[in-house]
């Protein structure tokens, strides 16, 4: 039995989380063409509500069906479905846990396009060649109308989360996507209200929280997902990151998780790194202990925290209030009880175990496309587990990489073509 991961958790607002556990937000695209929730979201948040932790991040729910993260992104849009987001929060809930919605806005990083257009602070391309398959598009510099509207759209979701059943939100600011876009001086370059001071930049996240907080009421656990850093010449930085911290730290915000990149550059993403980087715990807990010391707010660490020890000294040394736990909640739906009864000494790390030869891809493959494919395979595996599960099979933990990778590209390839 771990004590100090079996801590309650007070949340500023007033809510407990039962323990120091959480499942970190996962997109599961497993929504249908209409991107409502279906029944096998329902299946997978039922087993992951069974699994032990305090509190479950739902998949970033999209404000607006144009633009997706991805084509299985449920989207709260006047697209009907209600009945099945309120299935879905039931499902989430059973076991009395938290469950949060995480809502999103993927700006130039959308995957998938209804209107052809991607809106983006300003009208900057993603650097890397193929990102979402939609780099060719270059995006468009939304006016300040569309940022005020997208707004509402927050506080539109966030209220129909909690009106269905939810018991928090989070706004995604991390990972590249809209709010994170706003962030960085790379990718926002505009010389109004919302952009060049840092104070300008983080006025579309602040806003929306401010907003957000007035729709649902004092006592709804609000959280932020928030890159600690970039990790690009020129991009949100760290110290950038700590004025943030400060600022949400005054809206009183329940819960603020620190990840970090996007991307053209996603550090816990990228295991073809070099080993030092595949085997340390805690990818950003140098940057969480820098943005510990200017907020009392609770703060979750997400990314490659595995082992019970590792985890117990980001609570009892680091100050962190929260684990949070991705990919191996992909395959190990119930290792949060395992670690909380002491019964498992760490979680699996998938993500390293799995190899790739290049060779495969055929002769006088560029080592790029081989990288993209490793990384991008990486991921699609998890991606691949989730729809296992959402469909009543069990996680194949024997899949190779380049099997999931095709797997997910074809999948993913129809799922969009089928989009209604
Ligand atoms: C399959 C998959 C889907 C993800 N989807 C999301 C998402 O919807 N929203 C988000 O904020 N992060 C998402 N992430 C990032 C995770 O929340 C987490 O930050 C990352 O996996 C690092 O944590 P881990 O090392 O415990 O996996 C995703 C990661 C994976 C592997």
């Amino acid at each position: 039995m771990s004590d100090l991961l079996s801590q309650p958790l007070k949340l500023p607002c007033g809510a407990t989380l039962s323990n120091r556990l959480a499942k970190a937000p996962l997109t599961e695209g497993l929504a249908d063409p209409h991107n409502r929730a279906t029944d096998k979201l329902v299946r997978l948040y039922r087993r992951w509500s069974e699994g032990g932790a305090g509190m479950l991040v739902s998949g970033n729910v999209q404000v607006d069906r144009r633009y997706l993260e991805r084509p299985g992104n449920v989207a709260i849009d006047d697209n009907g479905g209600l009945d099945m987001i309120r299935a879905y929060a039931k499902a989430g809930t059973s076991a009395g846990n938290h469950f949060w919605m995480q809502i999103n806005h993927p700006g130039r990083q959308a995957a998938v396009t209804r209107d052809g257009t991607l809106p983006a602070p300003s009208a900057i391309p993603l650097k890397i060649a193929g990102a979402a398959g939609k780099a060719q598009i270059i995006p468009r510099a939304m006016t300040e109308e569309e940022i005020l509207d997208i707004i509402q759209r927050f506080v539109k979701v966030a209220t129909t989360a909690r009106e269905c059943g939810f018991t928090g939100v989070q706004i995604h600011a991390a990972h590249g996507y809209l709010f994170s876009q706003f962030l960085s001086g790379l990718s926002n370059i505009r010389t109004d209200a919302w952009g060049g001071s840092l104070e300008n930049r983080a006025r579309p996240l602040l806003e929306t929280v401010r907003a957000v907080r007035r729709a649902v009421g004092a006592d709804f656990p609000i959280s932020v997902k928030l890159n600690s850093a970039d990790f690009q010449q020129g991009g949100f930085s760290n110290d950038e990151c700590l004025d943030v911290v400060r600022w949400l730290g005054e809206e009183k915000i329940d819960l603020l998780e620190i990840t970090g990149g996007n991307y053209e550059e996603l550090p816990w993403a990228d295991t073809t790194k070099k080993e030092s980087t595949r085997l340390r715990e805690g990818y950003f807990m140098e940057y969480a202990d820098r943005m510990r010391k200017v907020t009392t707010m609770p703060l979750m660490i997400t990314g490659g925290m595995r082992s019970r020890k590792a985890m117990e000294e980001a609570l009892a040394g680091d100050g962190m209030d929260v684990i949070g736990l991705g990919r191996p909640m992909c395959v190990d739906t119930d290792i949060c009880h395992k670690l909380l009864a002491g019964e498992s000494p760490a979680a699996r790390s998938y993500e390293h175990e799995l190899t790739f030869n290049p060779s495969v891809l055929g002769p006088d493959v560029p080592a790029d496309v081989a990288k993209a494919v490793e990384m991008w395979g990486n991921i699609g595996w998890f991606f691949v587990q989730l729809w296992r599960i959402g469909e009543g099979q069990e996680p194949d933990r024997n899949m190779g990489l380049y099997e999931a990778y095709n797997i997910y590209k074809e999948k993913e390839g129809a799922l969009t073509a089928g989009l209604a």
